[in-house]
């Protein structure tokens, strides 16, 4: 039966943890994959933005390229073939009649550089860059698609992402388009003859630099939030965690407890009906040996302390069998309004002939303002007695017993205090006595102190020590009104 209820407790508790540790994959998870989402959507975005701006620029390019090839027609071919007879740019004033036309033809146009191939052979004729002028070879595959009249161009980019950080590269991007550069005709029509190839270089760097920088932001951005995201969880999961682990805790503890209060409460009526069973004929063996003792007196004179030893050993006996039960009995508590002072009163006048043999002296000092107290009147004599017990015990060679009641208004608790000049107790020793079973006495029990804490708890109170060793002891018990 038990086992069964563990079992399902223990399924519960699973049931508790499980939607958690789900939360808790699922959170970690998610970011992963917004991790890879957005490293995924930056590069489709950057690349998206590049291919329009590549198109935009092509296109911007094609139309440069195709007014600059008629400007160049009409301004430079044709007046220098009517002035010259032909085209020779190894003249100078041809040369600086073209690169006059060029210049003006691309003037406040994004435009880096303009070269002109020659059809015949791939040398380059006149370019803005006039260290390329000259060179032979130089037209790709790009120059040869645009004698068959293809125009076409090519991106050259170096640089990623990495060239944005501080001391790295810089991004470069350059686009080059290629058109060939045809005769026009009389009607300004195109015609089918190919002079040669222009080539018009944009650069693109600039854009470039500003599309991978916002691939970067996108990135960066992403990656705060992400980790704001996961200091948050991270502190959720951790707090969580506390608190099932401090939940767990408490369980274990409370099955703990339910577990050894079971067990005491079944010990306790056991003890209980034990100790009721020794009582009865205890009971019986007593009396009838204080018959005997009467009859052997007359019978064997001299052998009375005989029968007077088991009066006096059933009579301690007795006195344990009633600790036992005391301590095993569940206790209901009849509270009635009483004076604190008549139960030590009592007390006393029953322990006066003790304390005189033992040579103890009594001190009271018995608060005469102190209000009637709610309480079990058996059950808070019993204490008191177990308390003074235990002090007039620890004199044994006599001393100073002092009982003292005082009202303490402020937090309305009514203080029972009882001191001796006994053996006293060390620090760690006061940690053990309210114990039941703690005892280093000969015939003690152990369950005097224990009697009374229970005792004390049940009445809401509180019981508190003070002692130091060889220097006596002081018991103080606070009881709350009402
Ligand atoms: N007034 C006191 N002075 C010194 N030691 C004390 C005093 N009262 C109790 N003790 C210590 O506390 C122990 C437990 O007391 P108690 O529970 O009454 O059991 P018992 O009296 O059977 O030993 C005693 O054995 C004793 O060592
Ligand atoms: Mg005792």
């Amino acid at each position: 039966m038990v086992k069964i209820r563990k079992m399902e407790d223990d399924a519960a508790s699973l049931a508790s943890l499980k939607p958690f540790r789900l939360v808790k994959f699922f959170s970690y998870s998610g970011l992963a994959v917004f991790l890879l989402f957005t490293l995924v959507l930056s590069w489709i975005i950057s690349n998206h933005a590049k291919k329009v701006l590549l198109e935009r620029s092509e296109a911007y390019a094609f139309v440069v390229a195709e007014n600059l090839s008629h400007q160049v027609f009409q301004q430079f071919v044709l007046p220098t073939v009517v002035r010259y007879g032909k085209i020779a740019l190894r003249n100078p004033e041809q040369f600086a009649r073209l690169d006059a036309v060029v210049r003006n033809a691309t003037h406040g146009m994004r435009i880096q550089a303009v070269t002109i191939f020659d059809s015949k052979e791939n040398i380059i004729s006149y370019s803005t860059v006039t260290a390329r002028i000259g060179r032979v070879g130089e037209g790709g595959i790009e120059y040869r698609k645009a004698l068959t009249g293809e125009n076409n161009s090519v991106v050259r980019s170096t640089g990623s992402l990495l060239n944005l950080l501080p001391g790295a590269r810089p991004i470069s991007s350059q686009l080059s388009t290629f058109i060939p550069f045809r005769q026009y005709q009389a009607n300004n029509q195109k015609g089918d003859v190919i002079m040669g190839v222009i080539e018009v270089v944009q650069d693109l760097s600039e854009d470039v630099v500003a599309i991978t920088k916002l691939q970067g932001s996108i990135i960066l951005t992403s990656m705060l939030i992400m980790s704001a995201l996961f200091v948050v969880l991270g502190f959720i999961v951790a707090r969580a965690d506390r608190i099932i682990d401090a939940r767990a805790e408490e369980r274990r503890r409370l099955e703990q407890q339910l577990n050894q209060s079971q067990r005491l409460a079944t010990l306790g009526k056991m003890v209980a009906s034990v100790s009721h069973e020794i009582k009865n004929p205890l009971g019986i063996v007593r009396s009838t040996a204080d018959i005997l003792g009467k009859r052997l007196k007359s019978v064997a004179p001299g052998n009375e302390h005989l029968a007077e030893i088991i009066v006096e050993e059933t009579g301690r006996l007795d006195g344990i069998v009633r600790e036992f039960l005391d301590f095993a009995r569940p206790q209901e508590l009849k509270m009635v309004p009483t004076s604190v002072n008549d139960i030590f009163g009592k007390i006393l006048t029953f322990m006066e002939p003790e304390l005189e043999r033992q040579k103890i002296v009594l001190k009271t000092s018995l608060a005469q303002d102190m209000p009637q107290v709610s309480l079990d009147q058996g059950l808070m004599h019993r204490a008191c007695l177990n308390i003074l017990m235990n002090s007039v015990q620890a004199m044994p060679e006599g001393g100073t017993l002092t009982v003292e009641t005082r009202y303490e208004k402020e937090t309305g608790m009514a203080l029972l205090v009882v001191s001796d000049t006994g053996g006293g107790m060390s620090l760690e020793k006061q940690g053990h006595i309210f114990t039941p079973f703690y005892t280093d006495k000969n015939r003690g029990t152990g369950l005097g102190l224990a009697i009374v804490k229970n005792i004390v708890d049940s009445h809401q109170g509180t019981i508190t020590v003070d002692s130091k060793e060889g220097e006596g002891a002081t018991f103080t018990i606070a009881l709350p009104f009402g």
